[in-house]
């Protein structure tokens, strides 16, 4: 058993990529005893209610191209709150320090001498590709995973390194820019024919996943209407995908489900 949050403190909790199920226990802790609780698009919300069942509860939801609440101001509802004598949970999908901006809400609460308390959750990088079938390291496929942000274009010479550091390419924000990623990486050196599969909606009972080469994905993804929140796989574990839906794509998808299958 933990010791239970002070008052007058906030503590980041990592609700994993939106099942409720994938909450940690110390997540569940602090929702119970939270006074508010500031959440965010991604994260668990089913049941919050019954959770936090003594907790105000604000929306400083983003949508993709529209930051509802910013970051700065989301900063001083966390610190206005803690100020007042308040355990404020801030509620975040996945892991708060994975392209979270959880770092900087640490960092203003210290600012304003504010205790501050992390609890890591299931991140959406590793949990989504595994909701899909996909392990992100595989022996003989895979002795590394990259996690990067799609959200900003990256410069040739970084496009040159992380195709020469090899190993799986896993991408968050990614669905906007694919058809500049997926070039870049072309520009780069990487193979066309590496597969890639892009998983919207993990663990939600409408997941989806579109798999295709690199040279494909990008027109795979329009012709499906891939839409964020989305996790791009690049790599030669994007094959393991399994993809239902596979069997109503066109031909070059049923091409990737073909690539063998690593034995062990
Ligand atoms: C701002 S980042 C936050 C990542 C989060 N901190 C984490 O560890 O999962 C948001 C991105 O995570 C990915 N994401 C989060 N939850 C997801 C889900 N359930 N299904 C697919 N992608 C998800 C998408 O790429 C989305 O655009």
């Amino acid at each position: 058993m933990t010791a239970s949050q002070p008052r007058g403190s906030v503590c980041l909790v990592g609700g994993g990529p939106g099942d409720p199920d994938l909450m940690t226990v110390r997540a569940r802790q602090r929702l119970a005893d939270a006074d508010v609780v500031v959440v965010d698009r991604l994260a668990p919300t089913d049941g919050l209610a019954g959770l936090a069942p003594r907790a105000e509860l604000v929306d400083v939801g983003k949508t993709p191209g529209h930051h509802a609440v910013p970051q700065e101001q989301i900063n001083q509802i966390l610190v206005a709150h803690a100020l007042a004598g308040r355990r404020v949970v801030r509620l975040k999908g996945g892991d708060p320090y994975v392209l979270g901006r959880g770092g900087e809400e640490v960092e203003a609460c210290r600012a304003a001498g504010v205790t501050v308390e992390v609890v890591p959750g299931v991140t959406s990088a590793f949990s989504v590709p595994a909701a899909a079938g996909i392990p992100v390291t595989h022996r003989g496929l895979a002795r590394s995973v990259t996690v990067l942000t799609g959200h900003d274009p990256l410069d040739p010479d970084r496009l040159e390194a992380l195709v020469r550091l090899g190993g799986t390419l896993v991408v968050l924000m990614g669905v906007t820019r694919l058809a500049g990623l997926a070039d870049g990486l072309l520009a780069a050196g990487m193979d066309p024919a590496t597969p890639v599969a892009a998983v919207e909606r993990g663990w939600s009972p409408t997941q989806r996943t579109t798999s295709a080469h690199l040279a494909s994905i990008a027109r795979a993804c329009a012709d499906r209407g891939v839409t964020s929140p989305a996790v791009l796989v690049v790599g030669a574990v994007a094959a393991l995908a399994d993809d239902p839906t596979l069997c109503d794509a066109p031909a070059v998808l049923l091409e990737v489900a073909t690539l063998a299958r690593p034995s062990g």
